[in-house]
């Protein structure tokens, strides 16, 4: 019997996605399996969205953002009549090996799934950059070049009325997009959740720069922390600067995948293949000290992929 993989994404889209798909397909193909592509993630497999994929199915896709297998955040798998019909939906189809691409909340899925005996394999994907185990997540690259590109147009208006502008990242629960964004656009001042800026400090700062001959100010804003809206207000209540603020929102999960993207995506699709054929399952595939390595979801979940506190502080002395 030809052995089945199924492949899925879940969670928040993230570019770079579909190079993965590619990967997995085509690598999966390649080496003799038979390839399923499920639709909406977790929703699809309740839901027996299985799709036989071919070499051809995944042509024409490695440029375009978002993911073809479509994704959800499924409240039903995470039931357990959701979790149970999976189950016998993945074995009605004779799944022998599930692929989840996707976040932590996706992980989850995949462990759960792995300790009721379906063997899976994590690829991490979500623009936040914020999951365990893994110092990268396919689609973090592009969503940084599509916030830099777009401070940097702010940038011009912001300079041309001599304003300070505040723009609003995405990062829920993590501030590495505005950490990143923000030493790669020198920003003046970035709030992240791990590491607050009072407000009275950041009025200090903008007091300084301005004294220093500085005319206007980027200030990013983690979404986890707080509404860009709300510290405006706050800035234009203490001081003399009337911040205008941008939310750059979804803008930051679509987008045609960066270099780095893809080809993330498509070694990391190529590992969990290769660890499908050695036996090495029920792991993620995670960079770590510059290797692409395979991580027990137990341990992965255990090293929480933590902000480096001295990017932040180097990003506070080069912007003064
Ligand atoms: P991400 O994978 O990007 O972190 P979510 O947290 O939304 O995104 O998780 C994606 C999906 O994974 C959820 O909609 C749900 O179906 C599944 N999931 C999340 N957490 C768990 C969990 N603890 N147990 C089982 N499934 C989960
Ligand atoms: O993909 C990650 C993320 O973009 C978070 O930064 C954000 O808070 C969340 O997903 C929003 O996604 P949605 O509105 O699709 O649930």
């Amino acid at each position: 019997m030809v052995k089945r993989i199924a492949v899925l994404t879940s969670g928040g889209d993230a570019p770079g996605m579909n190079a993965a798909i590619r990967a997995v397909v085509r690598k999966g193909i390649y080496h003799g399996f038979e390839v399923f592509g499920v639709q909406r993630g977790y929703e699809g497999v309740i839901q027996g969205a299985f799709n036989l994929m071919s070499f051809q199915s995944v042509g024409g896709i490695i440029q375009h953002g978002g993911t073809v297998l479509k994704t959800a955040r499924s409240e039903a798998f995470k039931t357990s009549d959701g979790f149970a019909l999976a189950l016998q939906q993945l074995k009605n189809h004779f799944i022998d090996y599930l692929i989840v691409i996707g976040g932590d909340g996706s992980m989850a899925g995949a462990a759960k799934l792995a300790t009721e005996g379906v063997p899976t394999m994590v690829i991490p994907g979500t623009i936040d950059n914020d999951m365990a185990g893994t110092e990268y997540t396919i689609g973090f690259d592009t969503a940084l070049n599509t916030v830099l590109e777009a401070v940097n147009k702010i940038r011009d208006t912001a300079a041309s009325h001599e304003r300070v502008a505040i723009v609003e990242v995405m990062g829920r629960s993590a501030g590495h997009i505005a950490l990143m964004a923000g030493l790669a656009c020198g920003a003046e001042a970035i709030l992240l959740p791990e590491q607050p800026l009072d407000i009275e400090t950041i009025c200090e700062r903008l007091g300084k720069s301005y004294k220093r001959g500085k005319q206007y100010s980027i200030i990013l804003v983690a979404e986890g922390v707080a509404k860009g809206y709300d510290i405006a207000s706050q800035i234009s209540a203490k001081t003399q600067f009337q911040p205008h603020v941008t939310v750059l929102g979804y803008i930051q999960r679509g987008g045609n995948p960066t270099a780095m993207d893809n080809i993330m995506a498509s070694r990391m699709g190529a590992a969990a293949i290769d660890s499908i054929l050695t036996d090495d399952i029920n792991k993620l595939v995670a960079l770590r000290q510059g290797q692409i390595v395979t991580v027990p979801y137990e341990e992965a979940f255990k090293s929480k992929h933590k902000i480096d506190l001295s990017i932040y502080d180097t990003a506070g002395i080069l912007s003064r």
